[in-house]
């Protein structure tokens, strides 16, 4: 399966994001991961999809939304309207997570679970089948900047034998260091905020970080 490298711009410079989002691009990033925090789900707020859709023209980028915040489904539309053609929700967030799957995709929006680490895998098998992508949260939700749980190597493993074919996405203290060992439990898209953000060359880092995913 294609591994790819899914940079995340919350732990960038908040007034030169469009610079850093071309920069990745033009560096070989795929996919833009974009940290949507509601203040309830998790504590802090970050953006809304005014600011994604500002964005959007700057590059040509797989967006993707990772939604932390209650009532998720409200999101959706404004998320889609706004370019992301990939929507990732909590499991913790809804009752109805298969129902909200449903409506992704019917919306041809690529539809992604994600899950807390204190989380079972249980609580997403259910919509196994149905969603496109799941995404494995390695650190508590909320903050960039925290350590890797490598007890979340065992819940990717699982889930990739569950499901082959689905995509699985870790986030949360990925570096040079982790990337390896999340990729070989099973996982293919790999979230990278605060190591890119702390490197002296952006560029560089980028590059160096789209190798690892080979
Ligand atoms: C955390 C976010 C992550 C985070 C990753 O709630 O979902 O995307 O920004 O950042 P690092 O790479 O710093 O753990
Ligand atoms: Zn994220």
């Amino acid at each position: 399966m294609k591994c790819l490298l899914a940079p995340s711009i919350l732990s960038f410079d908040l007034t030169d994001l469009k610079q850093s989002v071309v920069t990745l691009a033009e560096n070989g990033a795929k996919v833009i991961h974009l940290d949507v925090m509601d203040g309830q789900f998790v504590p802090p707020i970050t953006f809304g999809d005014s600011y994604v859709k500002a964005l959007r023209p700057a590059v040509n980028s797989v967006f993707e939304a990772h939604l932390m915040v209650e009532t998720p489904e409200r999101q959706f539309e404004p998320f889609a309207k706004a370019g992301c053609s990939r929507i990732i929700f909590h499991v913790e967030a809804t009752s109805h997570s298969h129902r909200l799957a449903q409506t992704l995709k019917s919306m041809g929006i690529e539809a992604g679970i994600a899950i807390n680490p204190g989380t079972p895998v249980e609580a997403i098998e259910p919509v196994l089948d149905i969603v496109d992508i799941v995404l494995v949260m390695t650190v508590n939700p909320g903050w960039g900047g925290q350590s890797f749980l490598s007890g979340m190597l065992e819940k990717t493993a699982r889930i990739r034998a569950m499901r082959p074919d689905v995509m699985i996405e870790v986030d949360g203290g990925i570096d040079p260091t982790t990337l390896p060992i999340a990729r070989a439990a099973g996982a293919n898209l790999f979230v990278v905020g605060s190591h890119l953000a702390r490197a002296k060359s952006l560029a560089e880092a980028t590059r160096e970080m789209v190798t690892l995913c080979g």
